[in-house]
């Protein structure tokens, strides 16, 4: 298949187009670079021996888009390009229904002048917002959220539903749980600007010395060790869903499917600086502090449905996302 990748030298982005090639799909990105450097193009042809076209271009920019539509016939798109800090959505709400709902917008519609029909999108947890009923199945009910960035996602699921119902269109919603880790080659990974709010960037800074210490947001929680718990997917694993389930909507029999994309197991946040210690052979500093607001106590994935229907199960554990982090770490200090 022909498939364009927004977003595609993002994080999840760039592992899913190595992920893509490498099953013999061709790619094309469009991306911005408005989080990411044109060096992970060479850095995507350098894992998986082929290129690729890069647009760089803005989603919202329609007549680059139809430029691009007319160019190419694609079999289906993976709409990644979107902003992501929870926090920063707070601050800026308007830039965030600007670039992640207006950028949608434009995609459907080149989408539908073009007459491409298959398209995965990238959701979050985040939608079920704070449950009691663990795991969560894909028919969890969904929260209102806490932040213009869950916001963004809820709307873009609705807008994609809706949409799909009018036009015959196959949608796939992907859920992901907490994307963590890099490729085995530590040649892409994530680049958080400045300080992470992200666990697992924010522990592999301190260890690097780039951060003097991680503080735990509170250890007086219901759990076994009275931290939060959350499902962390390694970023191939994730990458590669995306290609289980563009494959499935070229023959799924209803308009639009759903799921979640976790491991299925949870695990605390001092059971992650333990599987880090131990992949790094090195201590962390770290410090309990008090609980940070917004935060969920815990939530994982029931991951049934993606098992049975895409096929699709989790591959690596908390200690190979804690090993390929560090060594990407390293890496970037190289
Ligand atoms: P990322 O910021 O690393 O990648 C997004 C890419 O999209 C970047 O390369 C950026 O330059 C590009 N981009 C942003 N706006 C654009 C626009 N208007 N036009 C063209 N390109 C644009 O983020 P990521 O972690 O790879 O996340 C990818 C998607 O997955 C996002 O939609 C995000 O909301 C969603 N998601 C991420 C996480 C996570 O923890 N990383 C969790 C759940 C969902
Ligand atoms: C955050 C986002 C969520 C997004 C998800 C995946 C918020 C409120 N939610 O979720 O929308 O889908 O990332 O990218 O930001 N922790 C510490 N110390 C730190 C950092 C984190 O103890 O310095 C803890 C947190 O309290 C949490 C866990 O680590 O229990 C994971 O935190 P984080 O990586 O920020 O992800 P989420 O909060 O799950």
């Amino acid at each position: 298949m022909k498939i364009l990748v927004t977003g595609g030298l993002g994080y999840i982005g760039s592992h899913t187009v190595v992920e893509l090639q490498s099953e013999g799909h061709e790619v094309v990105v469009v991306d911005n670079l408005n989080n990411s450097k044109i060096v992970v193009k060479e850095r995507i042809v350098g894992i998986s021996g082929k290129t690729f076209e890069l647009l760089v271009a803005d989603v919202n920019d329609t007549e680059a888009l139809d430029g691009l539509f007319q160019k190419h016939v694609f079999d289906g798109v993976i709409h990644f390009a979107a902003h992501k800090a929870v926090g920063e959505s707070v601050d800026l709400p308007v830039m965030y229904y600007q670039n992640n709902v207006s950028g949608l917008i434009s995609l459907l519609g080149a989408m539908e002048k073009h007459k491409v029909s298959n398209l995965i999108f990238s959701s979050s947890c985040t939608v079920y917002g704070s449950t009691e009923v663990l795991p969560v199945t894909e028919s969890t009910s969904i929260q209102r959220a806490e932040s213009p960035y869950g916001t963004t996602k809820i709307l873009c699921e609705d807008i994609i539903t809706d949409y799909a119902k009018h036009k015959k269109f196959r949608s796939i919603l992907l859920r992901y749980f907490n994307p963590v880790g890099a490729h085995p080659s530590s040649q892409i990974g994530e680049l958080p600007l400045g300080v992470p709010n992200n666990l697992v960037p924010y522990i592999t800074q301190t260890a690097a010395g780039i951060r003097k210490e991680l503080t735990v947001f509170g250890d007086d929680y219901e759990t076994k060790d009275g931290t939060c718990i959350r499902d962390y997917i390694h970023v191939v694993d994730l990458a590669k869903a995306h290609v289980k389930a563009l494959e499935y909507s070229t023959k799924m029999s209803q308009n639009v499917d759903v799921f979640n994309v976790g491991t299925g197991n949870g695990n605390t946040v001092l059971e992650v600086i333990k599987a880090f210690e131990k992949a790094s052979g090195q201590d962390l500093n770290y410090k309990i502090g008090p609980r940070r607001g917004g935060d969920i106590e815990k939530i994982w994935a029931d991951t049934a449905k993606v098992s049975d229907v895409l096929g699709w199960n989790a591959q690596y554990d908390i200690n190979d996302m804690m090993k390929h982090a560090w060594s990407w770490q390293i890496g970037l200090e190289k």
